[in-house]
Formats: structure tokens, sequence, C-alpha cells
């Protein structure tokens, strides 16, 4: 891959801190930065916004290859803007985020916005935030489906009571056994659902594991820094 930009891909379930992370690994290297995860919720705000039934698989489909999406995707700043309205907080609302998984498992869907996501992950790649530089994206299946040609692929994991414990505490400022509870179906519910459709449970070949569970925010910014510097190294 060599005369463009590097291609960061990063997965994991729900509540690693991939969306942080990447985030914060963009903004350190100047890449940009492409959260997969918006643009289903996107897609789920279009769906609704245009009076479509969700469980119709067909006319959601329809619906969401006509999306006139546009992802901004500078790390400081990271914006969703559907037909000229900016979306980025709508789409985090906790009416939507019980439904996004119909969405996501919706396999047309899917296709329709893997094709979107390489389209853009090409176009950044060749563009960049600063010439030649590239793109952090993160989702369920970006190291396995979306770029399994990324130039560094990496899989952050967590246990299941670690990752209750810190979307609780994302979501109600504690984590005890009420915030957990609270939290349960948000996080394991969600990603039962998204598994039936993308393996973000284990590592594919040639992808590199890091399991945050005792790690706070920084130390896995500086694994996966560390990755990116061995493959810049390599290259
Ligand atoms: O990461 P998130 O909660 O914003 O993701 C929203 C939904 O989209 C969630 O159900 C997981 C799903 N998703 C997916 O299936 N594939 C991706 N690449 C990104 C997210």
């Amino acid at each position: 891959m060599t005369g463009r930009g590097i291609v960061v891909a990063v997965d994991g379930p729900s509540g690693t801190g991939k969306s942080t992370v990447s985030r914060q690994v963009a903004s350190r290297l100047q890449l940009s930065y492409l959260d997969t995860g918006a643009m289903y919720r996107a897609a789920t705000w279009w769906s609704l916004h245009e009076g479509v039934e969700l469980d119709d698989q067909a006319a959601v489909a329809a619906v969401v290859r006509a999306m006139p999406l546009e992802m901004i995707t500078d790390p400081h700043d990271p914006h969703v803007v559907c037909a000229g309205t900016d979306i980025t907080e709508d789409i985090r609302a906790k009416e939507l985020t019980e439904v996004v998984s119909k969405i996501a498992t919706n396999l047309e869907v899917r296709a329709e916005l893997k094709r979107l996501q390489r389209e853009i992950l090409a176009q950044e790649a060749r563009d960049g935030r600063s010439a030649g530089a590239g793109v952090v994206a993160e989702g369920r299946d970006i190291t396995t489906v979306v770029a399994p040609d990324a130039d560094v692929r990496i899989l952050l994991t967590a246990s299941e009571s670690t990752r209750l414990a810190r979307r609780a505490k994302e979501r109600h400022g504690v984590a005890d056994l009420a915030t957990i509870e609270a939290t349960r179906d948000e996080v394991l519910r969600r990603d039962a659902d998204d598994s039936t459709v993308s393996n973000f449970m284990t590592a594919a070949d040639g992808v590199l594991t890091i399991d945050t569970s005792e790690l706070d925010i920084s130390q896995v910014v500086e694994g996966v820094l560390g990755a990116i510097a061995d493959h810049t190294t390599c290259a």
C-alpha cells in the first residue's frame, strides 16, 4: 500500500473503548476517523424519517440505497449529516439505539453500507487529512468484511463484566448493581443480535488482539499506536 495513506481497522464488541481509542489514535496521527456504527445509526434515523417499517427489510434497504449521507471524518469533531440535517446527536438517542440492530442485521443494508464504507476508505486513503496520511475506521466487521486488506487490523476485547461496567459508568455516571443491570440489554442483547451477521468476538487471521480489560484508554491508545509504528517500520 505504498504511495497512499494508511488504513487502520479497529473491531470489537460494545464497551471495549473502540470509538474513543480510534478517535484518539486518529487525532494523534492526523488521520481521518470513520465511525461505521454511526452509519448504521444514520440508516436507522433515515428509515424512521422516511416512515418505513423497520421490519420490512426490502423497503428499508431501498430507502438506505437512496440515503443522502455525508460523514465528516475529522477526529476532533466527527459529524453525521443526512439530507442536510446534522444528526450527530439524534442518532445517539435511546429509542434509536434500541432498534438499530434491526437495521444492522438487514443483509441488504449491510451490503450497501459496506459499499459506501469502502468508497470512503478508498477516498480517505487517497486524500487523508494531511496528504498521504489515511484513516482509522472502527466497527463490528471492519477487519474482516469491509477492509480485510487494511494495513493494520486490530480487535479490541474485554471481559463481559468489564464491558458492562464501562457502559454503565458512561450512561449513568456510576457502575453499581442497578446501573449494570440497566445496561445489560444495550450491551449484551445488541451484541448477541449483531453477532448473528458478523463475527466481532474473535480475531481473524492477521488481526492483532488487544485485551483491554485491565487497561485504561491511554494504554490501549499506546498499544494501537505501537502496532501502527511496527507496521510503518516493516512496510
Ligand atoms: O457501535 P454502535 O453502537 O454505534 O453501532 C450501532 C449498531 O451498528 C450496532 O447494532 C452495531 C452495528 N454495527 C455493525 O453491525 N457493523 C459495523 N461495522 C458497525 C456497527
